[in-house]
């Protein structure tokens, strides 16, 4: 249950008690005064009563008129009792008339203790609940009662306006409630926009949460403080990230200087090594030997400097210049130079009779096409099939490589795009790979803003490269725009 809902509720729920308590303590206050001002009534209309009925025994007057005294009021109960049984019965009807009533309907009052006192009979019928008193004359006995139906009826009128009262105040208090709790918890909602946005954010960048800040930051109110607190939380998210950025930065750097430096003594290295191999006639056969595998290994090195400086380039956004780029052109290449390189192989070409165009970078592209071709002759055994598709996909151009070789280890897939994986270490470290190729592709695709992916079962083995039909919109050019 939400806050706000748990808060309503509670508000009217608290409404309804205290109602209900008023209510029923009002209720129970009107009963009881009510029964003491007939108490004090009937008290009065006894002792008239029995004036009466005394002055006519007195007068010797042979029956009883018990309805005579004057100043009862309507409803009033008469009955006397003669040697314990019921001589006559009256009640005094609205209209002021003495009604006579049946013994039977009276015969229970025999039964009221004669104390002078006020009890409640219920005769049944049209009478109900009397408030009866029972005072002795003699041999007879005069009981006399006030109707009780007056208090009760008072009693379901309030409780009818007790009611209504309280369905209006929880109408009322409802409304409020929900207006103010609304209110009171706007500022709250919107620490947990703010939260919920940072928490859909993908933080790579420090700058991503530049400007995100919550405005309610009152250090009086409670939402305040937690605003405020949330808002330096933030700021040290985003001074964590940015350490943590610099620090890459200077790896990166690092990465890309030393690969530079290593690239001038390496040439050195394979320059005197070439050098060495051309005039060697007169040295022996080992050292020519020995010069020959230091000239292949710096060769080696040469291509992994490369591909290392080529990668921190990459991270650091740069090395990528866009221009419309042929894919079909470069495909042809590609697979030309690999039939050159393996006549052991099947390639084949599969590509649309119109020139596939995308933007990019040529040069990249066309290293992506070579690495991925690469992989697929060298990686397979002689005799492979090897397709390199080109077909228009949602968006953009799929770019497949495919071939029907050995295929490659599912448990080693989710790391081949990594940097120096290499699934089968031994025999492909003879074969001078080192596990950089799929790194550039991944990097390279990256920085088009396309996406990368493999699916590989033994006797299939797909690469397949998303490149979309539109520049990607790097983070420089959203600073150009907004300026
Ligand atoms: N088509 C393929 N068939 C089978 N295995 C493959 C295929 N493509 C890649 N692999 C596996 O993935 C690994 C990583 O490939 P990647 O291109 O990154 O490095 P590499 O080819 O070993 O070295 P490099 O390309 O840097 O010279 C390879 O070592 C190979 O084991
Ligand atoms: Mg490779």
């Amino acid at each position: 249950m939400t806050l706000r809902r748990r808060l309503v509720l509670s508000i009217v729920a608290l409404v309804v008690a205290v109602s209900a308590v008023i209510g029923a303590g009002s209720i129970l206050a009107l009963a009881s005064i009510q029964r003491s001002a007939i108490d004090q009534q009937l008290q009065y209309a006894t002792s008239r009563a029995q004036r009466s009925v005394e002055q006519q025994q007195g007068g010797g007057s042979p029956g009883i008129d018990i309805g005579r005294p004057s100043g009862q009021a309507a409803g009033t109960l008469t009955v006397y009792f003669l040697n314990g049984d019921v001589a006559v019965g009256t009640v005094l009807d609205n209209d002021g008339a003495v009604d006579r009533i049946g013994t039977d309907v009276v015969r229970p009052l025999g039964g009221v203790t004669v104390d002078g006192l006020a009890h409640t009979v219920d005769l049944g019928g049209d009478l109900g609940r009397y408030r009866v008193t029972a005072v002795s004359l003699g041999t007879a006995v005069l009981v006399v009662g006030l109707p009780m139906a007056p208090v009760y009826e008072s009693v379901w009128k309030l409780l009818g306006v007790v009611l209504v009262v309280t369905v209006l105040a929880l109408l009322v208090a409802s409304l409020v409630a929900a207006v103010v709790v609304r209110r009171s918890l706007r500022p709250l909602e919107r620490v947990a926009e703010t939260a919920s946005a940072v928490a859909r954010m993908p933080l790579e960048r420090s700058d991503a949460l530049d400007g995100v800040r919550v405005p309610d930051t009152d250090p009086r109110t409670e939402v305040g403080r937690v605003g405020t607190a949330f808002n330096r939380m933030l700021g040290h998210i985003g001074n964590a990230m940015q350490a943590r950025e610099r620090s890459e930065q200077k790896v990166r750097q690092f990465v890309a200087d030393a690969s530079h430096e290593l690239r001038t003594p390496l040439a050195s290295v394979r320059g005197y090594a070439e050098l060495t191999r051309r005039m060697g006639g007169d040295l022996p056969p080992d050292v020519v030997y020995a010069m020959g595998r230091i000239e292949s290994e710096s060769l080696r090195m040469t291509s992994m400097v490369e591909d290392l400086l080529l990668l921190a380039r990459l991270d650091e956004g740069r090395e990528v210049q866009f221009a419309e780029v042929d894919l079909t052109g470069l495909v042809f290449d590609a697979v030309n130079d690999a039939h050159a390189a393996s006549p052991a192989h099947e390639i084949a070409v599969e590509v649309p009779d119109e020139p596939v165009v995308v933007p990019g970078d040529a040069a990249r592209l066309h290293q992506v096409i070579v690495n991925l071709v690469t992989n697929a002759r060298t990686h397979t055994p002689d005799g492979t099939r090897i397709t390199v598709g080109l077909a228009p996909a949602a968006g953009g151009v799929d770019l497949t490589v495919r071939d029907d070789g050995q295929g490659i280890d599912p448990e080693f897939l989710p790391k081949l795009f990594e940097r120096f994986a290499r699934a089968d270490s031994s025999r492909s470290r003879s074969a001078g790979s080192t596990g950089l190729g799929l790194a550039i592709v991944d990097a390279v695709v990256q920085a088009h803003g396309g996406t990368v992916s493999v699916a590989s079962v033994p006797g299939d083995t797909v690469f397949t490269v998303h490149l979309p039909s539109t520049r990607p919109v790097v983070p420089a050019d959203v600073v150009a725009a907004t300026a």
